[in-house]
């Protein structure tokens, strides 16, 4: 990469970095010191004030590519991790989606997931809206809130915070999509051009740190694209019957956050 494109790049993230303290430094410090063990959930009491202001602008860019993946495709049941603020729920056909499960751990982003949902005529008290509070990550409590297996599990710029992400996936879609469900993501990932990746992977530590753990580097459309299921005999088999990725025709090459959508439909047996 050439060293102007290299130099835009660290004035891109230090922008972006600037910028996100520049709004959610003084609300943290005030949650803080009202109420001081929010010390222990620093990344996220700051997450909290940085999605706030954030989140509206980032799905505003986004939205051609969401309406691709979700509006088009997302039916029945539907799961979606690291839910946010709820800007998923803008891109569900109400009549097509029978249930929203918003699975969130930051539980400061629940009350603005359940008034967008409750606008989009998604309610707890019949049932078509249910807000978890756990981390993927802990798949074991996960099926037991759900009743059952998902048609559509959705990511939205979660899995970069996800710890050992490829493996949590893999059992989710395993456990908890039906066959013939699917997964639906539109994630950043590893830029597929190798000077590039190896700026994300340099930023990395400093980004995450100010992005709750965020990693720029993971290759997770590829980890979906390989992703397997296990046969009767316990044999790994291909986990889709189809499947592919696009990115928008659009964006720079150079890019930290390369952003790729995503839809694989899980194989029957
Ligand atoms: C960048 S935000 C994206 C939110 C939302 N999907 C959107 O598009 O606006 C990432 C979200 O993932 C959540 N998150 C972080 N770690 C998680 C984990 N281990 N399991 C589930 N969600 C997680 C965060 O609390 C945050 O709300």
């Amino acid at each position: 990469m050439k060293l102007f494109a290299a130099l835009n790049l660290f004035l891109g993230v230090s922008r972006v970095i600037l910028d996100g303290l520049r709004f959610a430094f003084v609300p943290t410090l005030v949650d803080v010191l009202r109420n001081p063990l929010r010390i222990f959930r620093l990344s996220e009491t700051y997450m909290t004030h940085l999605w706030a202001v954030l989140s509206d602008l980032v799905d505003e860019n986004a939205r051609p590519m969401k309406e691709s993946i979700i509006s088009s495709h997302a039916h029945g049941v539907v799961l979606d991790l690291g839910a946010g603020y709820g800007h998923t729920i803008l891109y569900l056909g109400r009549p097509k989606v029978s249930r929203y499960i918003a699975l969130e751990p930051n539980v400061c982003m629940h009350a603005k997931i359940r008034g967008v949902a409750n606008k989009s005529g998604f309610f707890e008290s019949d049932g078509s809206l249910v807000i978890l509070d756990h981390r993927a990550e802990n798949l074991s409590l996960i099926p037991h809130f759900i009743d059952g297996p998902v048609d559509t599990l959705i990511t939205v710029l979660t899995v970069c915070s996800i710890p050992n992400a490829r493996r949590v996936l893999t059992r989710l879609v395993r456990d908890i999509v039906k066959p013939g469900g699917q997964f639906l993501f539109y994630e950043h990932v590893r830029n597929p051009r190798d000077d590039v990746a190896w700026w994300q992977k340099f930023y990395n530590p400093v980004w995450g740190l100010f992005f709750d753990g965020c990693r720029l580097d993971q290759p997770t459309d590829k980890w979906v694209e390989d992703m397997k299921d296990l046969d009767e005999y316990g044999k790994e088999i291909c986990m889709w019957s189809e499947g592919n990725c696009w990115t928008d025709p659009n964006a720079s090459e150079e890019n930290l956050t390369w952003h790729v959508a995503g839809r694989f439909v899980k194989r029957f047996s």
